[in-house]
């Protein structure tokens, strides 16, 4: 798997899961655009970037923002070139945190349906026409396994990552002409910022991890609920978005593949 001369963006690839698959695409030659709203992170992470294949870039992109996604769609075709594989990894939890479906507020929807489900429809849409011309490419979204099944800890999250992978099927489809492959990966049990900013408030709304730390509750849950009793890493999530990428996976499209040490077997 050699990605030397191929240009990847990866948004909210400043941190967490996202700076893992800069990482990896980097370490096998790609170039890389940094999408993110946090430009100091990013910036370090671009930095880390260059250390390994020479190339990276930074543009600041709130992805909720359909001018600011055609601006770094121009920005990565003048910098870097046009992109060859766009990995759509920005996702937020909304703010209140994972939460029971009593408390999960209408601005926990409506925030992590603007990031989550209508953020990647942007950036994709900013990209489009790039990647069509070009009659080839590849894009990999960010789902999870909180999209396979709802839960009443974390409504919100969970329907947004559904509807990630229903928006991977119909970008398939709509692209597949074009010789552009889209799927999407659904992670496991990550210890990323995401979990250590929601850890504490999932403790507080499940009386079983009651006085629990954010560590506790995650180390818990991977004991119990994952069969291969693992955390999943964000080099495991890296890992997956460079066959994606590949050669070896020219025909594989509209998939969604679940990297949770068999948590979910559907
Ligand atoms: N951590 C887990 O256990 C887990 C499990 C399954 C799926 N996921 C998904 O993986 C992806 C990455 O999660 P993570 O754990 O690395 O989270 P993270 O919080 O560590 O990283 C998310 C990144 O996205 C950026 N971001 C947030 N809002 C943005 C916006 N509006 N525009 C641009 N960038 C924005 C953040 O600045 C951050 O750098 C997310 O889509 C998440 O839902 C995470």
């Amino acid at each position: 798997m050699i990605f030397k001369g191929q240009v990847a963006v990866v948004t909210g690839g400043a941190t967490g899961i996202g700076r893992a698959i800069a990482l990896k695409l980097a370490d096998k030659g790609a170039s890389v655009m940094i999408a993110d709203i946090n430009d100091e992170a990013a910036e370090k992470t671009a930095a880390e970037v260059k250390e390994i294949s020479g190339k990276s870039s930074v543009f600041i992109t709130d992805v909720t923002n359909l001018e600011a996604c055609d601006g770094l769609a121009t920005a990565t075709a003048e910098t870097l070139g046009p992109v060859d594989f766009l990995v759509n990894n920005a996702g937020i939890a909304g703010s209140s945190g994972w939460q029971s479906r009593s408390h999960s507020t209408e601005e926990d929807w409506k925030q992590t349906y603007q990031v989550n489900v209508i953020g990647m429809s942007n950036v994709t849409s900013a990209f489009r026409s790039q990647m069509t011309k070009r009659r080839g490419g590849r894009i990999v979204n960010l789902a999870s396994i909180a999209g396979r099944e709802g839960r009443p800890s974390l409504p919100h999250y969970s329907a947004s990552k559904a509807a990630v992978i229903s928006l991977t099927q119909s970008t398939a489809l709509e692209l597949a002409r074009f010789n552009i492959t889209v799927n999407a990966i659904c992670p496991g049990l990550l210890w990323t910022p995401m979990w250590e900013q929601v850890g504490d408030r999932y403790a507080q709304d499940n009386p079983a991890f009651d006085g629990m730390s954010p560590r506790e509750v995650f180390d818990t849950m991977v004991a119990e609920r994952i069969p291969m009793q693992k955390e999943q890493t964000p080099e495991d999530v890296a890992d997956t978005v460079a066959f994606f990428v590949s050669e070896d996976a020219k025909n594989i499209t509209g998939q969604a593949l679940n990297v949770d040490g068999g948590f979910f077997m559907r």
